[in-house]
């Protein structure tokens, strides 16, 4: 079965998810190969309405690296006929006109849902507002999956920004599915998870405490995920900014605290969350991390488009099951 709108991360179940990973594996082969002509003669139309550096330039080579097209607007907002005032649904109804999958970000929370629910083609969803990043949280399992060889039995600490972190949210769904997990959740405190995560891992009897000190639990765990405050999500709540900035960092004192065989993720961009010197010790992961976002990405475009390597057998459709 194909796989059709990729919207949230609670859409996916085990098995899809190990066989997008299985189709990604496929990919870093076909990458090392210098590339494929599967998707030849489809169109990606990608909608970005706010900035991205590695969700659109990822999903771009993906698609240009399995041999189909991309037609693209990097600031919707600005160069699209959305500044004239149209809205959201006529554009999606355009598109779906002129492509075969939509790759969309949007600074609304809700809005992919919106898209998906118009639209005649794939929607996927690359980011809507402080909802969901339902294509991060695949690769970042992907990573951790690639990094410690399992993601059941897994100790991680999320840690930032986790009001506003799309991508910390669409990760507790997707942890929510395998065995004996455990998070610490770390974040200052006008920037804690909100109550919706909480209760669905509750449901989902995911064990989860709420730490504030980061040193403390650090030699527990197997996955430090740190997050940037994210700036741009606060308005006029500059003291707000400011209380939550700084006050959880990943230096070179605190790898010192953690395990040898942990590793160090980040959906990147960071700011200064994560100290440069950081970056080579071999636990820091999250480059290696942004790199497989092309591979996920690749395995994504090619099961929407019905053109997998590894057969997708289940569609989309599976909510909140394990
Ligand atoms: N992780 C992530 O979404 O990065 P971009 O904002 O650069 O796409």
């Amino acid at each position: 079965m194909r796989l059709h709108h990729v919207v949230a991360a609670q859409d996916f179940n085990r098995v899809m998810l190990e066989e997008l990973f299985a189709t990604a594996r496929e990919m870093e082969e076909v990458v090392e190969q210098g590339g494929s002509r599967i998707l030849e003669g489809y169109i990606m139309a990608s909608l970005f309405y706010e900035e991205s550096t590695r969700t659109r330039f990822s999903f771009e080579t993906a698609m240009l690296r399995l041999g189909g097209s991309v037609i693209s607007t990097e600031n919707a907002r600005q160069f699209s006929s959305v500044s004239k005032g149209e809205t959201l649904e006529d554009t999606i109804r355009i598109l779906s006109g002129y492509s075969d999958v939509i790759v969309m970000r949007h600074y609304e929370s809700g809005a992919a849902r919106r898209a998906a629910d118009i639209s005649r083609v794939p929607i996927i969803n690359a980011g809507d507002g402080t909802g969901q990043h339902p294509t991060q949280a695949f690769l970042d399992l992907y990573t951790i999956e690639k990094e410690l060889g399992r993601i059941d039995n897994l100790t991680i600490a999320v840690v930032g920004d986790l009001a506003n972190g799309r991508t910390v949210r669409s990760l507790c769904y997707l942890l929510a599915k395998y065995r004996n997990v455990r998070i610490f959740m770390v974040a200052p405190e006008v920037v804690k998870m909100r109550e919706d995560i909480k209760e669905y891992l509750c449901r989902h009897d995911v064990r989860f405490t709420e730490e504030s000190d980061l040193r403390a639990i650090a030699p527990e765990v197997d996955v430090l995920y740190q997050t940037r405050i994210q700036k741009e999500r606060f308005g006029d709540r500059t003291e707000d900014y400011l209380a939550a900035k700084g006050v959880y960092v990943v230096d070179r004192n605190l790898l010192r605290a953690m395990r040898s065989d942990s590793i160090v993720m980040h959906p990147l961009p960071r700011v200064d969350e994560i100290t440069i010197d950081v970056d080579a010790d071999p636990r820091a992961a999250y480059f290696r991390q942004a790199q497989n976002g092309l591979f996920i990405r690749m395995a994504l475009l090619a099961a929407c488009l019905g053109r997998d390597i590894v057969p997708i057998q289940t569609a989309v459709t599976v909510n909140g099951n394990k």
